[in-house]
């Protein structure tokens, strides 16, 4: 599930299209209409659908949701910069096969203009996080962490980018498949 350029759904869906990690997306899901992400999962030739809220309430449009994951009879739900906070109802309908990426190394940074944020405090090293999506909001079990040196002269721009492309896009795809391993019981705690 994505929300905006799909970055990161593209680096899962090469993962699985070469193997490298086990596992095969059936649907990929927006909650915006005309988000580049879409596109990202038609390129791949898995279904994609833009599924908006359109002044619903909040458990109407996860209905809907719901409905289309059942559908694909998805397992594990892959959140890809999907900038909508879900509810404690959805999580529990898939409790501890939600995974989420986010742009810091948590616990520190929670929440979103992360790296506005770590500039201004001026921190030396960032990176990424790949958690499971709990009901409160990034701070679920981490599964892997990527770090990076803060250059003196980075800026919120190029930090962002630096962590999207020196971490997140290889950071992903060996979450999952840590996380596959583990639930299936290959790999011990
Ligand atoms: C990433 O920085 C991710 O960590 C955050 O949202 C951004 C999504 O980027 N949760 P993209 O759409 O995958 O390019």
């Amino acid at each position: 599930m994505a929300s905006g350029r799909g970055s990161n759904a593209k680096a899962l869906l090469e993962a699985f299209r070469s193997g490298q990690t086990p596992g095969r997306a059936s649907v990929l899901i927006s909650d915006q209409e005309g988000a580049a992400c879409l596109e990202v999962g038609s390129e791949f030739d898995v279904p994609s659908f833009a599924i908006t809220k359109r002044g619903r309430s909040k458990q109407e449009h996860e209905k809907e949701i719901l409905k289309v994951l059942a559908e694909y009879g998805v397992h594990h739900i892959l959140l890809a910069g999907y900038m909508r906070i879900l509810s404690s109802e959805f999580i529990d309908t898939f409790q501890g096969t939600i995974l989420n990426i986010h742009p810091s190394l948590l616990p520190d940074f929670k929440g979103i203009n992360t790296a506005e944020r770590q500039i201004h405090s001026k921190v030396k090293v960032s990176g990424a996080t790949v958690h499971e999506v709990v009901a409160d909001v990034d701070s679920g079990p981490v599964i892997l962490q990527g770090a990076l040196e803060v250059h003196p002269q980075e800026t919120p721009e190029s930090l962002s980018n630096r962590i999207l492309t020196e971490i997140e896009h290889d950071l992903y795809p060996r979450a999952v498949w840590l996380f596959t391993a583990r639930t299936l019981g290959h790999i011990e705690e």
